[in-house]
């Protein structure tokens, strides 16, 4: 009996020690989920659907499927903030039916009521959404997605199906999804922007029920190698003029410039019925194909919220902090994904033409607590404010106690940053996640690169010369980053 003890004792103690593997210490709770960027509490989640803001309230809607920490049939998440940092997760706002799941779209605030959906004086709160039929699609047939919409009469908590659905039928294309609707004040209509496979479309509504086909854009133009989703076509004021410029965001998978999923952008001009794009911007695209939103592995099918705009004109947005290279496979099992922290959109000429700029919202700049370099703890809601003299070279570290790190900096003989998450902790659930570093462009000359720094438990998002270069990327340490150090 004391023998068996014994042994067992010992085959105890081999198992402990056995294992090579780093384990991580904390509960995947503590140690990854974040600690302020939106993650549904269980399941699966991707796209950002929806967003519209109402009597004080962000709504943000999202691709979710309840069952599984995989893609599934798909559902409309909910979620609501006051200040786009802190969220508070509602019960699913719509469910799959017998036209198929729902897929990205988004909703409108409908003022008028030109749809007539609304009663009692209450305004109506529209989603377009893509129905797409899993039936159809196992039988390989082409007319799989269709346009459809839904109302609400209580702020966006319950939603009613309209039942004229679909109201766009498929045309014969496969790929044909994602609608993203705005109010055009110069045509007095509805517009909305849909993907097609390989361009977007153009509709216009004078009730959200009743569409007819505009004109569409692409084919031939910037990315498109990949399949195009969930566009977004919206006006911007060029910082410091009067100038509108229309701005075309076409997400895009694979393709993305360190692989993958990525957003790129176009600018132009919408006038009611065709987006033609700027003649300087196309010569830059033709010059140098490389206008993304984010060039960090990390941001994708992320659009701009449809009824508010700040004071400058700018536009707000979010992406979903992910790519689908390998986001089914991130090591986070009680929930998988998270959104990007909420950014602001602007568009500035500058010498070199035309280009987008993205940064964090004010409200999470100031809720977020200053990081310094000697920090003891990163763990918390953190930002960094970083300053680089462009002609040194510079990286940055983040590590922790085991050893694994994340660095990032840039290198001014190639004029990129990069990010390098390679030895970050766990990586080896896909050998898409981190087979090298990422990098992306400078897009200007000036002598000190100014940066800001947003670190949560799981990603980094990197804003650097005002937002007019930025990199997003996710990782997985097996102990919370507790450092920061600067290498010259
Ligand atoms: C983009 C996307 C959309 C689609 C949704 C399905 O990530 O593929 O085109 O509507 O996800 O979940």
């Amino acid at each position: 009996m004391k023998k068996f003890f014994l042994f067992s004792l010992i085959i105890l103690v081999i198992a402990c020690q056995g294992n090579p593997e780093k384990k991580p210490q904390m509960s995947e709770e503590k140690l990854y989920r974040p600690a302020f960027h939106f993650t549904p509490k269980k399941s699966w989640m991707n796209d950002p659907n929806g967003m519209f803001y109402y009597k004080g309230t962000y709504h943000l809607y999202f691709q979710y499927y309840p069952d599984d920490n995989v893609w599934g049939p798909m559902h409309w998440g909910h979620a609501t903030s006051k200040d786009m940092v802190h969220w508070e997760e509602h019960p699913i706002a719509l469910y799959p039916d017998e036209m198929g799941y729902i897929f990205s779209g988004s909703a409108v605030v409908d003022h008028k009521n030109t749809s007539g959906f609304g009663q009692d004086g209450k305004t109506p709160i529209v989603a377009l959404f893509t129905h797409h039929n899993m039936e159809k699609e196992k039988a390989a047939q082409v007319d799989v997605e269709t346009q459809s919409i839904a109302y609400s009469l209580d702020e966006g908590m319950t939603w009613i199906k309209y039942a004229g659905n679909p109201v766009i039928e498929n045309p014969e294309i496969r790929d044909f999804r994602d609608p993203k609707v705005i109010w055009d004040d110069n045509s007095n209509q509805w517009i909305m922007a849909l993907a097609a496979h390989d361009n977007v479309r153009f509709y216009a509504s004078p009730n959200l029920k009743d569409w007819s086909y505009l004109s569409n854009f692409g084919f031939d133009k910037g990315h498109y190698g990949g399949v195009w989703e969930c566009p977004d076509l919206f006006p911007l004021k060029v910082a410091g003029s009067d100038e509108i410029k229309w701005v075309l965001f076409v997400s895009i998978n694979p393709g993305g410039p360190n692989g993958g999923s990525a957003t790129q952008y176009f600018v132009g001009d919408f006038d009611g019925t065709n987006f033609v794009l700027d003649q300087d911007f196309a010569k830059d695209l033709e010059n140098r194909n490389d206008f993304w939103v984010d060039f960090g592995r990390d941001n994708y099918a992320g659009v701009t919220w449809q009824n508010i705009q700040r004071d400058n004109g700018n536009r707000l947005f979010i992406g979903w902090m992910s790519n689908w290279d390998y986001a089914q496979e991130v090591p986070t099992h009680a929930w998988r994904s998270a959104m990007t922290i909420a950014r602001e959109i602007g568009l500035i000429k500058t010498t070199q033409g035309y280009r987008l700029t993205n940064i964090p919202v004010e409200e999470a700049q100031q809720t977020l607590e200053p990081l310094t370099l000697d920090s003891k703890t990163l763990l918390g809601n953190m930002k960094l404010e970083l300053a680089i003299d462009s002609m040194k070279k510079v990286g940055y570290v983040l590590s922790n106690d085991l050893g694994e790190k994340l660095e990032f900096g840039y290198d001014p003989a190639k004029q990129h940053f990069y990010i390098d998450r390679t030895k970050a902790g766990k990586n080896d659930f896909s050998e898409k996640f981190a087979p090298q570093h990422s990098y992306a462009p400078r897009f200007t000359e000036k002598k000190t690169i100014q940066g800001t720094m947003i670190l949560d438990k799981t990603s980094i998002e990197l804003f650097w010369d005002n937002g007019q270069t930025v990199m997003t990327e996710i990782f997985f340490p097996n102990a919370p980053f507790n450092q920061i150090t600067k290498i010259e």
